[in-house]
């Protein structure tokens, strides 16, 4: 009867195909059931077992009770570690099916040979492996002091594969630490939630299944939504608490971060994040909603309590300075304060460090407009802050047109001043901050004036900023109308915390090369520079928009014999006074071009080799300008989306070419011995359009490998920098309900 009892204990806890196994070693018991030895050998078989399962009770209860309960969501907890030796000690939960979270652990490091270590034997002995540490190594343990981080086991092994997670040292066969998985332990996994249906009379709305990847994610596939709400509506992804979608609710920002009423989708498969520390279980419902008309256009109701791993974002928490606030995107939000005839504003954007935000007042009163707009474009470089007062006279740029500056250029290069006062900047967390001021009615003619008896229409962006500390052409900026009222009587505030995870990285598009001995003749054309997996993948390079396209590719590699001829038939605009399009080829011994906007200094060093003559004078003159050719993206198509198009094939397909009439423009060539093996073609007047040219002596394939061998190197170090938003794997945000 006793052996019965203890079996069935067995199958409570041990799993039962070791049974007898167990009771022979009684003594390893101790690994599970902690201080139950101290009974080993001094009371009956009967005391001792009704000992242990009173221990038991207290160790499940323990358990329970033990779990922090206020904390922010983690997963599904596993239980205390069983503390033997060197302190080793901390809570575990499982967040997903294959990983660890420990919290609070501690570990004095003083371990000879010791490791996180896992097994599906009944407990922690020789039998089992190595779990790698959170940097995904199989280092000796160092100390730990109070650190939350993931572990996660080997080749895909599961969580409920495994017994135990213990801190072991193989050297002495001393376990310091050990965790049971309880028997029918069910990991944290994706949920299902149903699927979106049109309501009878809107717009059409559908989507297949909606899954609830982890606390804060939604994933809708094949959504679809005709953008027929109407003219007035501002159709949003919203969620909110209650049985029903109501007015009562709040946006979800679209799957890139956007506020602004989401476009029309076509079955495309697309991820939401729910806003700031906002998590599933603070909501009820989610809906596509119509906030003017005070429309529910599909809906799903979240049930409570689902078992989805925890969302592995980092949460900046959101700190107010002025009293009003507009998010304006997930990672971008302005907020100010009027004070007599001043204004204070304050951008704080989710960016890199040689990323920029720009905020100001459209160039139209009708709409947001980025021509004629009076922005300030303000950044971190180093250790300084700028809020740089800009006036955008063209979507380009700034450039020198028939001796006047023209595009996006700072006022106190076209004739007015700086008006704006940096107040306070600051970066942490990957967040810039930067304060300002200026008077509503600025001393600078030029300058638009703040009204506070309307609401402005505004425009805002975040871009790089290129080695000058210029802007380059913005990557996020809104496509819809954004209105402010700066009158601050009635204040306004619906700003969120930031947050920012692993951003998912997307292949470049194919870096394509020409490398054919017959080819003796290029053509040069124009076209858009596609997103990160365009130009920016290819060349890691900051681009201005615009990129070249060779033979309808996207700036290729083209491969050159010294000794043979080889011509370029360039259309790229020939008309000077255009700020955007004239774009002269040049061929250098330097990666980003731009020639005519380099200072002196800077030109002087550079080995030009075909494209530009100089006057007697010494002023560069180039020599190549042909009519434009120029592909664009068709009305309509957002090239904020271009990173969604897999391959330059399919995007290419996508676009309109218009090009002028005349005969293009020549550039003749012939690489000789004294040019550099890499040289790269550019346009005379923008930096950031072109690539690389390779100057071999024969063409063979082992030249080419070896180049490519190069360019793959590169391409690594370009993979690292296209991530989007950078995060820390490691770094956990506790998403406090
Ligand atoms: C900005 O450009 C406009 C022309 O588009 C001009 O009227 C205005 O004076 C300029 N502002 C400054 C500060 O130069
Ligand atoms: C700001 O708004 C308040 C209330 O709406 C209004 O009374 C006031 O005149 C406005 N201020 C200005 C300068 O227009
Ligand atoms: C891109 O499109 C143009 C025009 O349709 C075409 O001539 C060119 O060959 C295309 N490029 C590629 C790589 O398909
Ligand atoms: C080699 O090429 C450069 C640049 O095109 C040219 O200036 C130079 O005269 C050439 N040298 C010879 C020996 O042809």
């Amino acid at each position: 009867m006793v052996a019965q009892l203890f079996s069935s204990l067995c199958v409570l806890f041990c799993g039962c195909e070791e049974v007898e196994e167990t009771v022979g070693t009684m003594k390893g018991m101790r690994f599970l059931y902690g201080s139950a030895v101290r009974w080993h050998g001094s009371a009956n078989a009967f005391v001792r077992i009704l000992a242990r399962v009173l221990l038991i009770a207290a160790i499940v209860h323990n358990a329970a009770t033990q779990k922090p309960e206020d904390g922010p969501y983690r997963g599904k907890y596993i239980g205390k570690f069983n503390s033997y030796h060197h302190q080793a000690s901390g809570d575990v939960y499982a967040v997903d099916e294959y990983t660890f979270l420990l919290t609070g652990f501690n570990y004095d490091g003083n371990g000879i040979d010791t490791f996180f270590w896992s097994g599906a034997s009944n407990r922690p002995g020789p039998q089992g492996f190595i779990v790698p540490d959170e940097y995904g190594k199989t280092n000796i343990l160092e100390r730990y002091f109070n650190k939350d981080f993931t572990l996660r086991l080997p080749d895909n092994k599961k969580i409920t594969e495994v017994k135990w997670l213990a801190v072991y040292d193989l050297n002495s066969q001393n376990n310091f630490a050990d965790v049971y998985i309880p028997e029918d332990f069910e990991p944290p996994v994706p949920q299902k939630a149903g699927s979106l249906t049109a309501i009878a009379g809107g717009p059409v709305v559908s989507s297949d299944t909606i899954d609830i990847l982890d606390s804060k994610t939604i994933r809708i596939t094949d959504f679809s939504y005709d953008g027929k709400a109407g003219g007035q509506a501002a159709v949003h992804f919203w969620v909110g608490v209650g049985p029903s979608p109501s007015s009562k609710g709040s946006k979800v920002p679209d799957e890139m971060g956007y506020l602004d009423p989401i476009r029309a989708y076509d079955r495309e498969t697309i991820t939401l994040e729910l806003p700031g520390d906002m998590t599933i279980f603070d909501i009820d419902w989610f809906s596509v909603y119509d906030v003017e008309a005070r429309r529910d256009y599909g809906s799903i109701l979240i049930s409570d309590d689902l078992n989805v791993p925890p969302s592995l974002v980092r949460v900046t928490p959101h700190t107010e300075s002025l009293p009003n606030c507009r998010q304006l995107h997930k990672d971008y939000r302005v907020s100010w304060e009027v004070f007599g005839p001043q204004i204070t504003i304050q951008l704080a954007g989710n960016v890199q460090q040689d990323e920029y935000m720009s905020f100001g007042l459209s160039g139209s009163e009708q709409r947001s407009q980025m021509l004629g707009a009076d922005v300030a474009v303000a950044f971190i470089d180093g250790h300084r802050g700028y809020a740089v007062d800009y006036n955008i006279t063209s979507l380009a740029p700034c450039v020198q047109v028939l001796g006047q500056n023209k595009g996006v250029c700072r006022d106190d290069v076209v004739g007015g001043l700086d008006s704006y006062q940096l107040h306070t900047f600051s970066r942490e967390n990957d967040i810039n901050t930067i304060t300002y001021r200026r008077l509503l009615i600025s001393s600078d003619s030029g300058d638009k004036e703040f009204l506070l008896d309307r609401p402005m229409y505004v425009v805002w962006a975040m871009g790089r900023l290129d080695s000058n500390n210029e802007p380059t052409y913005h990557d996020v900026y809104p496509k819809r109308n954004v209105q402010i009222n700066f009158n601050t009587t009635e204040p306004v505030n619906d700003c969120f915390s930031f947050t920012s995870r692993e951003a998912n990285l997307k292949d470049v598009w194919e870096r394509q090369q020409i490398f054919d001995r017959s080819v003796r003749s290029f053509t040069a054309t124009l076209g858009p520079a596609g997103g990160k997996r365009g130009y920016q993948g290819i060349t890691g390079h900051v681009s201005n928009g615009l990129a070249w396209y060779i033979n309808g590719f996207l700036v290729p590699e083209l491969w050159l014999r010294r000794g043979l001829t080889y011509s370029f038939r360039v259309r790229g605009g020939n008309n000077p006074h255009s700020p955007e399009f004239y774009h002269p080829l040049v061929i250098t011994d330097e990666p980003h071009g731009g020639f005519d906007r380099l200072s002196d200094a800077r030109q002087s060093e550079i080995r030009v080799l075909a494209g530009v003559e100089f006057t007697r004078r010494g002023r560069p003159k180039p020599t190549a300008a042909g009519p434009l050719c120029l592909a664009r993206h068709p009305d309509g198509q957002d090239r904020r989306l271009d990173d969604n198009f897999a391959t330059f094939k399919k995007f290419n397909r996508t676009l309109k070419w218009t090009c002028d009439s005349g005969d293009p423009a020549i550039l003749e060539i012939t690489p000789n011995t004294s040019w550099p093996d890499v040289v790269y073609y550019n346009s005379f007047t923008h930096a950031n359009m072109g690539w690389k040219i390779h100057i071999v002596d024969s063409y063979s394939q082992s030249t080419r490998s070896r180049g490519e061998a190069t360019a793959s190197v590169r391409s690594s170090s370009h993979t690292v920098r296209i991530f989007l938003i950078t995060g820390s794997l490691v770094v956990w945000a506790w998403l406090w309900k």
